[in-house]
């Protein structure tokens, strides 16, 4: 995508004119939700990833990522628990809190824990306002389509932007026996076309849409006006997102539409066992990292 300081167009702001001696670099424009629409428009790809801390959040900021996502993936990628079911609102705040404080350019989306918004849509208006309050979130994400619409329109009637997530749902793996690509078949495909649509209708203004076949995720992405992003949906998707400990080959496991662009595990790995070495050696400190007076 663009970046939004480059764009010039009907729903940009005019910047302030920078005195010609003012030599200060101009901080980058926030991506704004208005922005991944305009993005779709012009045919430009999204990037998202997640991000659960501040020293990452900052690195995919400055590298132009358009989304960070506070996955509740944190839960099985950074807490060490079997899945996202056990992600407390609470944690969830910490960590939005971490990523929101740092970034500079980046949309920050949070993510609704298991058992935080499916009750009513006023619980999921108490849980967001709490994102956005006390973790500095702009936006939040929940899974599901028709069954959470009027969840989506009192958030989004209320000043909250709305992430939807459709295909699979990782906070019904136990319903849905397991992680399995979702849509398959005439019958499911149209269930998912109409669960998309419905959550359009209801105000979100992107839908992630996860382990769906290719070819659906490309037709729902034609027929919905609002930008699609895609983990395990084909390339047709209006953008991408991918948990980044996969992203960065920190996982010990990556599922197979996840592709590694960096060998963290191994490279950590590496400088963790040379410091134990130089350590147990005796070569760690030398004088170059000792005060000498
Ligand atoms: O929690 C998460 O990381 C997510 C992505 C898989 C989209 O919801």
């Amino acid at each position: 995508m663009t970046d939004p300081s480059e764009q010039a167009g009907p729903s940009q702001a005019t910047p302030a004119a920078p005195s010609p001696d003012d030599q200060r670099p101009r901080p980058p424009r926030r991506v704004r939700v208005h922005h991944l629409r305009e993005a779709k428009e012009r045919g430009e790809r999204i990037t998202m990833l997640t991000a659960y801390d501040a020293p990452t959040a900052q690195i995919f900021d400055e590298v132009g990522t358009d989304v960070l996502l506070v996955g509740d993936s944190l839960g099985d990628n950074f807490y060490g628990y079997p899945s996202t079911i056990p992600v407390t609102v609470d944690e969830m705040i910490h960590h939005t809190r971490a990523v929101a404080g740092g970034v500079r350019r980046a949309l920050v989306v949070a993510d609704l824990p298991f058992g935080s918004y499916e009750s009513s849509p006023q619980q999921a208006f108490d849980t967001a306002v709490r994102l956005l309050k006390e973790g500095g979130a702009h936006a939040v994400k929940f899974e599901g389509g028709r069954r959470v619409a009027e969840h989506v329109r009192l958030l989004t009637s209320s000043g909250i932007p709305v992430m939807g997530h459709l295909g699979f749902t990782p906070q019904s793996e136990n319903t849905l026996g397991g992680k399995r690509v979702q849509g398959r078949g005439a019958d499911a495909a149209e269930r998912l076309s109409e669960d998309a649509l419905a959550l359009q209708d209801a105000g979100v203004f992107a839908i992630v849409l996860e382990m769906v076949p290719a070819p659906l995720a490309a037709r729902i992405t034609e027929i919905l006006a609002v930008p699609t992003i895609g983990i395990g949906a084909g390339a047709a998707c209006d953008g991408q997102v991918l948990v980044w400990p996969d992203m960065a080959g920190l996982s010990d496991w990556t599922p197979r539409f996840a592709k590694r662009y960096g060998r963290l595990r191994e490279e950590l790995a590496a400088a963790a066992r040379a410091y134990n070495d130089e350590v147990r050696s005796g070569t760690f400190p030398d004088d170059e990292h000792s005060f000498t007076e």
